[in-house]
Protein backbone atom coordinates (compact mmCIF):
# COMPACT_ATOMS: atom_id res chain seq x y z
CA UNK A 1 0.00 0.00 0.00
CA UNK A 2 1.55 3.37 -1.20
CA UNK A 3 0.65 6.68 -0.12
CA UNK A 4 0.16 9.73 -3.36
CA UNK A 5 1.32 13.35 -2.40
CA UNK A 6 0.94 15.93 -4.82
CA UNK A 7 3.01 18.91 -4.74
CA UNK A 8 1.25 21.07 -7.25
CA UNK A 9 3.59 23.76 -8.95
CA UNK A 10 1.81 23.97 -11.59
CA UNK A 11 3.76 22.56 -14.72
CA UNK A 12 6.65 21.70 -12.84
CA UNK A 13 4.22 19.08 -10.35
CA UNK A 14 4.89 15.69 -9.13
CA UNK A 15 4.11 13.04 -6.70
CA UNK A 16 5.63 11.81 -3.92
CA UNK A 17 4.61 8.59 -3.22
CA UNK A 18 5.40 6.80 0.32
CA UNK A 19 4.72 2.95 1.17
CA UNK A 20 6.42 -0.15 1.07
CA UNK A 21 7.67 -1.83 -1.84
CA UNK A 22 7.70 1.12 -4.22
CA UNK A 23 11.49 0.19 -5.19
CA UNK A 24 10.31 -3.14 -6.93
CA UNK A 25 7.84 -1.06 -8.78
CA UNK A 26 10.09 1.83 -9.93
CA UNK A 27 10.06 0.48 -13.51
CA UNK A 28 6.57 0.82 -13.78
CA UNK A 29 6.85 4.34 -12.43
CA UNK A 30 9.45 5.85 -14.41
CA UNK A 31 8.08 4.46 -18.03
CA UNK A 32 5.77 7.15 -18.41
CA UNK A 33 8.55 9.71 -17.77
CA UNK A 34 10.54 8.13 -20.10
CA UNK A 35 10.80 9.08 -24.01
CA UNK A 36 13.75 6.55 -24.62
CA UNK A 37 13.43 3.20 -22.49
CA UNK A 38 17.25 3.74 -21.06
CA UNK A 39 18.43 6.12 -17.90
CA UNK A 40 20.90 6.95 -15.18
CA UNK A 41 20.90 5.65 -11.65
CA UNK A 42 23.55 8.33 -9.32
CA UNK A 43 23.51 5.87 -6.17
CA UNK A 44 26.68 5.52 -3.67
CA UNK A 45 28.63 2.10 -3.11
CA UNK A 46 26.33 1.96 0.44
CA UNK A 47 22.70 1.90 -1.29
CA UNK A 48 24.56 0.58 -4.58
CA UNK A 49 25.22 -2.62 -2.48
CA UNK A 50 22.14 -2.82 -0.66
CA UNK A 51 19.76 -2.50 -2.57
CA UNK A 52 20.93 -1.64 -6.29
CA UNK A 53 19.81 -5.17 -7.18
CA UNK A 54 16.30 -4.71 -6.66
CA UNK A 55 16.33 -1.04 -8.28
CA UNK A 56 17.42 -2.85 -11.82
CA UNK A 57 15.50 -5.62 -11.24
CA UNK A 58 12.49 -3.64 -11.71
CA UNK A 59 13.84 -1.54 -14.64
CA UNK A 60 14.71 -4.51 -16.17
CA UNK A 61 11.48 -5.98 -16.07
CA UNK A 62 10.25 -2.49 -17.18
CA UNK A 63 12.55 -2.90 -20.45
CA UNK A 64 14.89 0.06 -19.36
CA UNK A 65 18.13 -0.33 -19.67
CA UNK A 66 19.93 1.34 -16.86
CA UNK A 67 23.51 2.04 -16.21
CA UNK A 68 24.91 2.64 -12.47
CA UNK A 69 26.61 5.56 -11.81
CA UNK A 70 27.98 5.29 -8.74
CA UNK A 71 30.39 7.70 -6.26
CA UNK A 72 31.89 6.91 -2.96
CA UNK A 73 29.50 7.73 -0.19
CA UNK A 74 30.01 10.91 1.74
CA UNK A 75 29.21 14.63 1.83
CA UNK A 76 32.75 14.70 0.17
CA UNK A 77 31.51 13.86 -3.19
CA UNK A 78 28.84 16.70 -2.78
CA UNK A 79 31.64 18.26 -4.59
CA UNK A 80 32.71 19.92 -8.00
CA UNK A 81 34.86 17.24 -8.64
CA UNK A 82 31.87 14.59 -8.00
CA UNK A 83 29.59 16.65 -10.55
CA UNK A 84 32.49 16.69 -12.91
CA UNK A 85 33.35 12.99 -12.45
CA UNK A 86 28.90 12.62 -12.39
CA UNK A 87 28.03 15.34 -15.52
CA UNK A 88 30.72 13.54 -17.59
CA UNK A 89 29.43 9.99 -17.05
CA UNK A 90 26.60 11.29 -18.59
CA UNK A 91 27.87 12.93 -21.56
CA UNK A 92 29.57 10.03 -21.91
CA UNK A 93 26.04 7.69 -21.82
CA UNK A 94 25.08 10.13 -24.34
CA UNK A 95 22.19 11.07 -22.18
CA UNK A 96 19.75 13.95 -24.14
CA UNK A 97 16.74 16.26 -22.66
CA UNK A 98 14.35 14.07 -23.06
CA UNK A 99 15.85 11.37 -20.72
CA UNK A 100 15.31 11.13 -17.08
CA UNK A 101 18.19 10.23 -14.66
CA UNK A 102 17.25 8.69 -11.22
CA UNK A 103 19.00 9.70 -8.19
CA UNK A 104 19.29 6.91 -5.64
CA UNK A 105 20.05 7.78 -2.22
CA UNK A 106 20.08 9.84 0.94
CA UNK A 107 20.46 13.60 1.00
CA UNK A 108 24.10 13.83 -0.49
CA UNK A 109 22.96 11.90 -3.87
CA UNK A 110 19.85 13.37 -3.98
CA UNK A 111 21.85 16.78 -3.39
CA UNK A 112 24.42 15.73 -6.38
CA UNK A 113 22.19 13.77 -8.89
CA UNK A 114 19.50 16.79 -8.36
CA UNK A 115 22.24 19.44 -9.30
CA UNK A 116 23.96 17.47 -12.36
CA UNK A 117 20.62 16.98 -13.34
CA UNK A 118 19.50 20.69 -13.12
CA UNK A 119 22.68 21.65 -15.46
CA UNK A 120 23.38 19.06 -17.41
CA UNK A 121 22.83 19.99 -21.69
CA UNK A 122 20.55 23.10 -19.42
CA UNK A 123 18.21 20.91 -17.35
CA UNK A 124 17.04 17.04 -18.09
CA UNK A 125 14.26 15.34 -15.70
CA UNK A 126 15.00 13.20 -12.31
CA UNK A 127 13.42 11.18 -10.15
CA UNK A 128 14.63 10.99 -6.51
CA UNK A 129 14.35 7.70 -4.69
CA UNK A 130 15.56 8.87 -1.77
CA UNK A 131 17.10 6.04 0.57
CA UNK A 132 17.06 7.17 4.24
CA UNK A 133 14.19 8.50 6.45
CA UNK A 134 16.03 12.88 6.41
CA UNK A 135 15.80 12.29 2.06
CA UNK A 136 12.74 11.00 2.30
CA UNK A 137 11.19 13.54 4.75
CA UNK A 138 13.28 16.44 3.70
CA UNK A 139 15.68 16.53 0.98
CA UNK A 140 14.22 14.65 -1.77
CA UNK A 141 11.16 16.94 -1.70
CA UNK A 142 11.15 20.73 -2.93
CA UNK A 143 13.82 20.75 -5.34
CA UNK A 144 16.60 21.93 -3.44
CA UNK A 145 19.59 20.95 -5.16
CA UNK A 146 23.18 21.39 -4.71
CA UNK A 147 26.93 20.58 -3.76
CA UNK A 148 29.41 22.60 -1.02
CA UNK A 149 32.15 24.13 -1.45
CA UNK A 150 35.58 24.82 0.89
CA UNK A 151 33.70 28.18 1.82
CA UNK A 152 30.29 26.20 2.73
CA UNK A 153 27.87 23.60 2.74
CA UNK A 154 25.14 24.14 -0.05
CA UNK A 155 26.59 27.00 -1.21
CA UNK A 156 26.50 26.41 -5.09
CA UNK A 157 23.25 25.14 -6.47
CA UNK A 158 19.82 25.03 -7.76
CA UNK A 159 16.32 24.75 -7.71
CA UNK A 160 15.54 22.21 -9.80
CA UNK A 161 12.12 20.17 -9.17
CA UNK A 162 11.94 16.20 -9.41
CA UNK A 163 9.39 14.66 -11.63
CA UNK A 164 8.33 12.24 -9.02
CA UNK A 165 9.79 10.65 -5.73
CA UNK A 166 9.26 7.46 -4.71
CA UNK A 167 10.19 6.79 -0.75
CA UNK A 168 10.11 3.15 0.16
CA UNK A 169 9.77 2.58 3.10
CA UNK A 170 11.38 -1.06 3.27
CA UNK A 171 14.76 0.70 2.73
CA UNK A 172 15.03 2.30 5.66
CA UNK A 173 14.94 -1.29 7.70
CA UNK A 174 18.96 -1.65 6.67
CA UNK A 175 19.46 1.99 8.04
CA UNK A 176 21.65 2.32 11.16
CA UNK A 177 20.05 3.61 13.86
CA UNK A 178 22.39 6.64 14.52
CA UNK A 179 21.23 7.69 11.08
CA UNK A 180 17.27 6.63 11.47
CA UNK A 181 17.18 9.78 14.96
CA UNK A 182 18.72 11.85 12.74
CA UNK A 183 16.09 12.08 10.01
CA UNK A 184 13.85 11.89 12.75
CA UNK A 185 15.06 15.58 14.15
CA UNK A 186 13.28 16.36 10.56
CA UNK A 187 10.33 14.78 11.64
CA UNK A 188 10.26 16.35 14.75
CA UNK A 189 10.60 19.32 13.36
CA UNK A 190 7.17 19.42 11.05
CA UNK A 191 5.34 19.22 14.02
CA UNK A 192 7.38 22.21 15.98
CA UNK A 193 7.36 24.26 13.15
CA UNK A 194 3.80 23.77 12.23
CA UNK A 195 1.62 21.04 13.02
CA UNK A 196 1.11 20.64 16.90
CA UNK A 197 -1.33 18.06 16.72
CA UNK A 198 1.64 16.25 14.49
CA UNK A 199 3.82 16.98 17.37
CA UNK A 200 1.63 15.24 20.36
CA UNK A 201 1.27 12.34 17.80
CA UNK A 202 4.86 12.29 18.05
CA UNK A 203 5.39 12.30 21.80
CA UNK A 204 3.16 9.56 21.60
CA UNK A 205 4.29 7.43 18.78
CA UNK A 206 8.31 9.01 18.08
CA UNK A 207 8.83 5.18 19.74
CA UNK A 208 7.25 3.04 17.37
CA UNK A 209 8.46 5.11 14.11
CA UNK A 210 12.14 4.58 15.78
CA UNK A 211 11.47 1.00 15.63
CA UNK A 212 10.25 1.37 12.23
CA UNK A 213 6.81 0.04 12.98
CA UNK A 214 5.26 0.41 9.53
CA UNK A 215 1.94 1.73 9.90
CA UNK A 216 3.77 4.47 12.35
CA UNK A 217 6.20 5.10 9.79
CA UNK A 218 4.32 5.32 7.10
CA UNK A 219 2.14 7.80 9.03
CA UNK A 220 5.24 10.18 9.97
CA UNK A 221 7.35 9.96 6.67
CA UNK A 222 3.73 10.75 4.84
CA UNK A 223 2.83 13.70 7.63
CA UNK A 224 5.97 15.13 6.72
CA UNK A 225 5.95 15.18 3.30
CA UNK A 226 2.11 16.78 2.97
CA UNK A 227 3.66 19.26 5.61
CA UNK A 228 6.92 20.21 3.13
CA UNK A 229 4.35 19.68 0.04
CA UNK A 230 2.17 22.25 1.64
CA UNK A 231 5.61 24.71 2.08
CA UNK A 232 6.98 24.53 -1.08
CA UNK A 233 3.70 24.79 -3.26
CA UNK A 234 3.32 28.42 -1.50
CA UNK A 235 7.00 29.39 -1.25
CA UNK A 236 8.71 27.20 -3.89
CA UNK A 237 12.26 29.39 -3.67
CA UNK A 238 12.46 30.47 -0.11
CA UNK A 239 11.32 33.89 -0.42
CA UNK A 240 8.91 33.62 2.66
CA UNK A 241 7.33 31.07 4.52
CA UNK A 242 9.66 28.12 3.54
CA UNK A 243 12.07 29.51 5.37
CA UNK A 244 10.43 27.69 8.41
CA UNK A 245 12.47 24.45 7.24
CA UNK A 246 15.10 26.09 8.64
CA UNK A 247 13.92 25.54 12.59
CA UNK A 248 17.28 24.42 14.20
CA UNK A 249 19.68 25.16 11.41
CA UNK A 250 21.17 28.45 12.43
CA UNK A 251 22.51 26.74 15.42
CA UNK A 252 22.72 23.69 14.04
CA UNK A 253 24.93 24.55 11.09
CA UNK A 254 27.62 26.22 13.48
CA UNK A 255 27.69 23.15 15.51
CA UNK A 256 28.21 21.42 12.42
CA UNK A 257 31.13 23.62 11.36
CA UNK A 258 32.76 23.56 14.79
CA UNK A 259 32.48 19.60 15.24
CA UNK A 260 33.63 18.91 11.03
CA UNK A 261 30.60 18.11 9.20
CA UNK A 262 31.36 14.65 9.93
CA UNK A 263 30.84 11.78 12.31
CA UNK A 264 31.24 13.68 15.16
CA UNK A 265 27.63 15.37 14.88
CA UNK A 266 25.29 14.03 12.12
CA UNK A 267 23.40 17.29 10.21
CA UNK A 268 20.43 15.46 12.02
CA UNK A 269 22.03 15.39 15.32
CA UNK A 270 22.52 18.86 14.99
CA UNK A 271 19.31 20.12 13.69
CA UNK A 272 18.32 18.40 16.92
CA UNK A 273 20.06 20.09 19.16
CA UNK A 274 19.56 23.18 17.09
CA UNK A 275 15.82 23.00 16.94
CA UNK A 276 16.15 22.46 21.08
CA UNK A 277 18.36 25.97 21.88
CA UNK A 278 15.67 27.77 18.94
CA UNK A 279 12.99 26.58 21.54
CA UNK A 280 15.23 27.58 24.81
CA UNK A 281 16.30 30.72 22.91
CA UNK A 282 13.03 31.90 21.89
CA UNK A 283 11.87 31.32 25.86
CA UNK A 284 14.78 33.00 27.05
CA UNK A 285 13.68 36.15 24.70
CA UNK A 286 10.18 36.62 25.91
CA UNK A 287 8.72 34.89 22.86
CA UNK A 288 7.73 31.59 24.04
CA UNK A 289 6.81 29.75 27.36
CA UNK A 290 9.51 28.31 28.99
CA UNK A 291 6.97 24.96 29.78
CA UNK A 292 7.00 24.83 25.89
CA UNK A 293 10.42 24.83 25.12
CA UNK A 294 11.38 22.34 27.86
CA UNK A 295 8.59 19.67 26.31
CA UNK A 296 9.78 20.54 22.51
CA UNK A 297 13.61 19.85 24.18
CA UNK A 298 11.98 16.77 26.13
CA UNK A 299 10.17 15.28 22.57
CA UNK A 300 13.74 16.05 20.86
CA UNK A 301 15.44 14.58 23.85
CA UNK A 302 13.22 11.13 23.86
CA UNK A 303 14.77 10.10 20.32
CA UNK A 304 18.17 9.84 21.41
CA UNK A 305 19.35 13.11 20.17
CA UNK A 306 21.30 15.82 21.66
CA UNK A 307 19.31 18.75 22.13
CA UNK A 308 22.12 20.47 25.32
CA UNK A 309 25.77 21.66 23.93
CA UNK A 310 27.21 19.47 26.23
CA UNK A 311 25.58 16.54 24.56
CA UNK A 312 27.62 17.42 21.49
CA UNK A 313 31.39 17.22 23.39
CA UNK A 314 32.38 17.94 27.00
CA UNK A 315 34.91 20.38 25.52
CA UNK A 316 32.85 23.89 26.09
CA UNK A 317 31.93 25.60 22.24
CA UNK A 318 33.32 28.92 21.72
CA UNK A 319 29.99 31.46 21.75
CA UNK A 320 31.89 34.01 19.92
CA UNK A 321 32.90 31.02 17.16
CA UNK A 322 29.36 29.69 16.77
CA UNK A 323 28.15 33.41 16.60
CA UNK A 324 30.82 33.66 13.97
CA UNK A 325 29.56 31.02 12.07
CA UNK A 326 25.62 31.73 12.08
CA UNK A 327 26.95 35.67 10.79
CA UNK A 328 28.80 33.58 7.18
CA UNK A 329 25.52 31.71 7.15
CA UNK A 330 23.93 31.93 3.76
CA UNK A 331 20.38 33.63 5.80
CA UNK A 332 22.07 36.38 7.43
CA UNK A 333 21.47 39.24 5.63
CA UNK A 334 23.20 42.97 5.84
CA UNK A 335 25.25 41.26 8.86
CA UNK A 336 21.74 40.61 10.90
CA UNK A 337 21.22 37.18 11.66
CA UNK A 338 18.02 35.09 10.62
CA UNK A 339 16.57 32.67 13.16
CA UNK A 340 13.57 30.70 13.03
CA UNK A 341 12.22 30.88 16.70
CA UNK A 342 9.25 29.69 17.94
CA UNK A 343 6.17 31.72 19.67
CA UNK A 344 4.68 28.36 20.68
CA UNK A 345 4.80 24.52 19.76
CA UNK A 346 3.47 24.14 16.20
CA UNK A 347 4.35 27.52 15.69
CA UNK A 348 7.77 28.98 14.42
CA UNK A 349 8.29 32.35 12.75
CA UNK A 350 10.95 34.09 10.44
CA UNK A 351 12.92 36.40 13.03
CA UNK A 352 15.43 38.83 10.68
CA UNK A 353 16.66 41.03 13.26
CA UNK A 354 17.96 38.90 15.73
CA UNK A 355 20.76 40.40 18.35
CA UNK A 356 24.25 39.04 17.86
CA UNK A 357 24.94 39.50 21.62
CA UNK A 358 22.01 38.29 22.56
CA UNK A 359 22.61 35.03 21.02
CA UNK A 360 25.82 34.83 22.32
CA UNK A 361 24.77 35.71 25.95
CA UNK A 362 22.57 32.60 25.43
CA UNK A 363 24.95 30.46 24.30
CA UNK A 364 27.18 31.02 27.63
CA UNK A 365 24.16 30.71 29.72
CA UNK A 366 23.75 27.32 27.94
CA UNK A 367 27.61 26.49 28.85
CA UNK A 368 28.89 27.76 26.09
CA UNK A 369 33.01 29.58 26.72
N1 LIG B 1 15.56 21.52 3.63
C1 LIG B 1 14.91 22.75 3.64
C2 LIG B 1 14.18 23.08 2.39
O1 LIG B 1 14.02 22.23 1.55
O2 LIG B 1 13.76 24.19 2.20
Amino acid sequence: MSRAILVGLGPRSYQVRVGAGLIDAAGEAVTPLIKRRRTAIVTDETVWGLHGARLMGSLTRAGIAATPIVVAPGEQTKSFEGLAEVTDRLLALELDRGDVIVAFGGGVVGDLAGFAAAIYKRGIDFVQIPTTLLAQVDSSVGGKTAIDTPRGKNLVGAFHQPRLVLADLDVLSSLPEREMRAGYAEVIKYGLLGDFAFFEWLEANGAAVLAREAVALSQAVARSVEMKAEIVEEDEIEQGRRALLNLGHTFGHALESETGYGEALLHGEAVGAGMALAFRFSAAQGLCDAQEAARATAAIAAAGLPTRLSDIRAEPFAAERLVRHMAQDKKAQDGRLTFILARRLGEAFVAKDVDAAAVTQFLKSEGAA
